[in-house]
């Protein structure tokens, strides 16, 4: 259901082009609200482009976008108050800490946080006024950190913090602070993130192949199996879309099953909670490894 109220309102939502970000965009827009669509690509802005969703070029890596982004709207033609900004974009790759290349940590980081914070820097003059709202898309990896999500779940924790301090300034101007988390979503996510690790593992050094290759293995199986159980994008976006309308909103929304019970695990004690990830990735393992999972360093 429409309210007239929403009818007159803006919501900027990152990322776009794909899954979580494109079902948001035209979800939120089915509710009356104008979205402007960041998107990287011109086939990606004619593809999301329809009643009350208008496509902005927008990498959130680059200064001069977020500068349009901010333009735009500052100088809405018809006045429109910014109701929420959704910080959706993000890139994934699943790789152990010691073989991911450092400048691949700096770009995640440009992409996962430093690009939403770019985004909400520029967009809280406006939403201040108009005591909006910045919706955070993090994850249940902004919970827990297993193996070889090293760099995501950090780039994750990272926006977590963010998302806490930027509530604590806010509260006072009335700027509502918002994070979700996610579990397995189907979306293109997995696949680029298998494609960005498949590539950096092939760079492994034989030793490196040998302490990691089996653990790579057995987290792209697992994040498959739980992709495949996970909810569709959709669903995802009937969350973010509460979280933008909700006249109280929670400070955190889980998606899914699965994150419900995910984001519990960190009040277990550290080595309880992973011998319980370690179990969970076991089955995973290929055959031949999986007895001796913990115990492939030392091959
Ligand atoms: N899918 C899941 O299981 C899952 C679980 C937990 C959390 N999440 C979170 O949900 C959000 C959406 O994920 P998704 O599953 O929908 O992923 P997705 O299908 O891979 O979409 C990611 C989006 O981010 C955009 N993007 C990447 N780099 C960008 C940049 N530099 N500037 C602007 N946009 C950029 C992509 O644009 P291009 O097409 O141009 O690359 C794409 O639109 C992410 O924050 C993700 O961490 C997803």
């Amino acid at each position: 259901m429409t309210l007239s109220s929403e009818i007159s309102e803006l919501v900027v939502v990152t990322g776009a082009s794909a899954g979580i970000g494109a079902a948001t965009a035209r979800a939120l827009a089915e509710r009356g609200f104008h979205v402007l669509a960041g998107v990287r690509r011109d086939r990606d802005a004619l593809a999301i482009r329809g009643p009350g969703v208008e496509p902005l070029i927008l990498d959130i890596t680059e200064p001069d976008h977020i500068r349009a982004l901010a333009e735009r709207v500052a100088a809405d033609p018809r006045r429109r108050r910014l109701r929420a900004v959704v910080n959706n974009a993000a890139v994934q790759a699943n790789v152990p800490i010691e073989v991911f290349p450092i400048d691949e940590w700096r770009r995640m980081f440009e992409v996962n946080l430093f690009g939403q914070v770019a985004v909400i820097q520029a967009l809280l003059p406006a939403l201040i006024p108009a005591k909006g709202r910045v919706v955070n898309i993090s994850s249940v990896g902004g919970r827990v950190a297993m193996a070889s999500y090293g760099p995501y779940a950090a780039t994750k924790f990272a926006l977590e913090a963010v998302s806490d301090a930027l509530r604590r300034e806010q509260a006072a101007c009335g700027v509502g602070v918002v994070v979700i988390e996610p579990g397995a979503v189907r979306t293109e996510m997995l696949e680029r993130a298998i494609a960005a690790a498949g590539e950096l593992v092939s760079t492994m050094t034989s030793e490196q192949s040998v302490r990691y290759g089996a653990l790579v293995h057995a987290v792209n199986n697992q994040a498959a199996s739980s992709t495949e159980s996970g909810v569709p994008a959709d669903a995802a976006a009937k969350v973010i879309v509460k979280a933008v309308t909700a006249r109280r909103p929670r400070t955190r929304y889980p998606v899914g099953r699965e994150a419900a019970l995910i984001r519990w695990l960190p009040l277990l004690p550290d080595r309880t909670l992973d011998r319980v990830l370690a179990t969970a990735l076991r089955s995973h393992y290929p055959a031949g490894d999986r007895d001796t999972s913990n115990l492939l360093c030392y091959k």
